[in-house]
């Protein structure tokens, strides 16, 4: 069987009702994991996987609202529950909201950090206690962080966003640490995706224009194609498939690690 086969496994994703949490869940079923996708999009997070089961996977929904302590503590046991165990938790909930540093608004500020930092703090958290030895599924196991290329590089318009995806690869290197030290059995790495076009990745496109950045949203993207050594935006499956990766058996011996997946954009 090949080290990247994820067949058994179980995972969790959040933010998976769309986007590149849902390619996320996609790529972990497609190697073998059954899933869970969890998001605070009841209706897209559950079309998802019943998308999913269609194909013959085995895949759940939950309702979690990542900046909620409660809403954690029902979403886990629930997956446990349904998966029969937890392997694998992909924190990929993740907003933003652009704007120029003098135009910045700390409700904003503050949205993006309760979602983007406290709500991985929380999956860091509730992943540790569920799959550390002793927990619910006290297997040990692979936690995934979802930070940006917006860590690695500046780039205007999106400041407090990337403070947010700092925090992220901060995060993760202090979990790994503490999984490692403590004996959790968990590695903790994250990814840094370059721009893909979701709905984020085009608001985004087209906010840097409302806010006089670029004349248009392409002409944004077309700013960060010219960035970027391999000349074209990212994919879903590009990030996606790096996830299997990191909670494959081929990453076995690495943890604390942010890997970016740009296209050499933050080279
Ligand atoms: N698209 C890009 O260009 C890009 C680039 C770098 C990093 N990222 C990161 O990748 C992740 C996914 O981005 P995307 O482009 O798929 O975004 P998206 O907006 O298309 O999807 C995000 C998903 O997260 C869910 N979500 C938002 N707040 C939540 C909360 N409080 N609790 C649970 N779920 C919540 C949304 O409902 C949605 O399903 C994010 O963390 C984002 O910051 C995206």
């Amino acid at each position: 069987m090949s080290v990247y086969d994820l067949s058994g496994r179980k995972a969790l994703v959040t933010g998976g009702a769309r986007g590149l949490g849902e390619g996320m869940a996609r790529a972990l079923v497609r190697a073998g994991a059954a899933v869970v996708i969890a998001d605070i999009r009841d209706d897209l997070g559950k079309a998802a996987a019943d998308a999913l089961r269609a194909d013959g996977a085995t895949a759940g929904f939950t309702s979690l609202d990542v900046t909620s302590e409660p809403s954690w503590e029902q979403a886990i046991p629930q997956a446990i529950s349904f998966l029969g165990g937890l392997d694998i938790l992909v924190n990929n909930a993740g907003i933003e909201i652009t704007s120029l540093l003098v135009d910045i608004d700390p409700g904003d500020v503050r949205r993006q950090l309760e979602v983007n930092v406290l709500g991985t703090a929380l999956g860091i958290k509730h992943g540790f206690r569920a799959m550390r030895p002793g927990g619910p599924a006290g297997a040990g196991g692979v936690i995934v962080n979802v930070a940006s290329v917006a860590a690695t590089i500046a780039f205007p318009g999106i400041a407090a966003y990337s403070a947010t995806k700092s925090a992220v690869d901060r995060l993760t290197r202090v979990a790994a640490l503490e999984s490692g030290k403590l004996g959790y059995g968990v590695r903790v790495n994250c990814v840094y995706p370059g721009l893909v076009p979701t709905e984020m990745g085009n608001q985004l496109a087209q906010d840097m224009s409302t806010i006089g950045l670029y004349p248009s949203a392409e002409a944004a993207a077309g700013a960060v194609i010219e960035l970027t050594p391999m000349g074209r935006l990212g994919e879903v499956a590009d990030m996606a498939d790096v996830v299997v990766f990191l909670a494959s058996d081929g990453a076995r011996f690495i943890t604390g690690a942010g890997l970016p997946v740009d296209g050499g954009m933050g080279i």
